[in-house]
């Protein structure tokens, strides 16, 4: 996908894959295998502007996931996906694939909307997979609480027809439903309405499988105990300004977390990690 260069960008090539990484928000946008469709879904309604949220791609959510509690006036998913991340370093693999990685540190601005100090670090390696690691350290005095996600958008021919498996047997909350807690059942999961979950203690692999593409992706997870899956279906999608009345059908989130009841709370001068890759099998 080509994406418009209204964002200052970074392109990472390589002999398996090739992805763009925007500055703002450290996101990235696209990720094409070789021989692939791009794995990403990107809404081409999505802002490109300094300080709003890309739609589509892996927004980075931190320090809170979705609402604030009890601060209606903080913006959803928090702060660092609309934020500018400065560049620290890319570095070239022995595969032959290229590493990125990007930083945000607290300052002002985040000091007004939370009052912790902290430094992440956003490191994206392009090859046979799209691996994410986030690092997340406490760089003040005292300890705080956060949430995160890395807030996978994937491209599908048509969610309809593809399935979710790796979250059976799991309790999940169901944002759509009063955020009751529920069971799933054993069969991968098919998504047939709005849907918003939070699946909460699951650490393994899911596998999205793509029967019109005729592809499985895959989301492998370390350090992360929760996983949402995402669709806006139809009412929703038209509500949504950054996103297109019909490009519903072409997207699932999976997303690799830690909320809810995952809400990871870090120790002055400690640093957590939670990682993800992304591949197609
Ligand atoms: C999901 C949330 O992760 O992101 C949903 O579970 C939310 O509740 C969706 O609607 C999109 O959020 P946003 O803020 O990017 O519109």
């Amino acid at each position: 996908m080509s994406q418009p260069a209204t964002l200052p960008s970074a392109k990472l090539k390589g002999p398996h894959s090739d992805a763009v990484v925007y500055l703002n928000g450290a996101h990235v946008s696209s990720w094409i295998p070789k021989g692939q469709k791009d794995v990403l879904f990107m809404s081409g309604q999505s802002h490109l502007q300094p300080g709003k949220a890309i739609r589509g791609g892996v927004p980075i959510i931190f320090p809170w996931f979705g609402g604030r509690a009890n601060h209606p006036e903080s913006p959803a998913h928090g702060f660092a996906r609309t934020l500018i991340w400065n560049f620290v370093q890319c570095e070239q693999r022995p595969s032959g694939g290229c590493a990125l990685t990007l930083e945000l540190n607290s300052d002002k601005v985040t000091h007004e909307v939370w009052p912790f100090d902290f430094n992440l670090r956003f490191t994206i390696c392009a090859e046979k997979t799209l691996t994410m690691s986030l690092a997340v350290t406490n760089t003040g005095g005292q300890e705080f609480t956060f949430e995160e996600a890395l807030h996978t958008y994937l491209a599908v021919g048509d969610v309809r027809q593809a399935s979710i498996s790796g979250l059976a047997g799991t309790t999940f909350i169901d944002k759509v439903d009063g955020f009751k807690r529920k069971p799933q059942g054993p069969e991968p999961i098919v998504i047939t309405g709005e849907t918003d979950r939070v699946y909460l203690a699951t650490k393994s692999e899911c596998v999205i499988n793509d029967p019109v593409w005729g592809r499985k992706i895959f989301v492998a997870k370390e350090n992360s105990d929760a996983t949402v899956v995402w669709n806006p279906w139809i009412a929703k999608a038209k509500a949504m300004a950054d996103f297109g009345d019909e490009e519903w059908p072409g997207m699932v989130c999976v997303e690799t977390c830690n909320c809810a009841d995952h809400a990871i709370t870090l120790g002055a001068g400690k640093t957590h990690v939670m990682t993800a890759v992304v591949g197609v099998k």
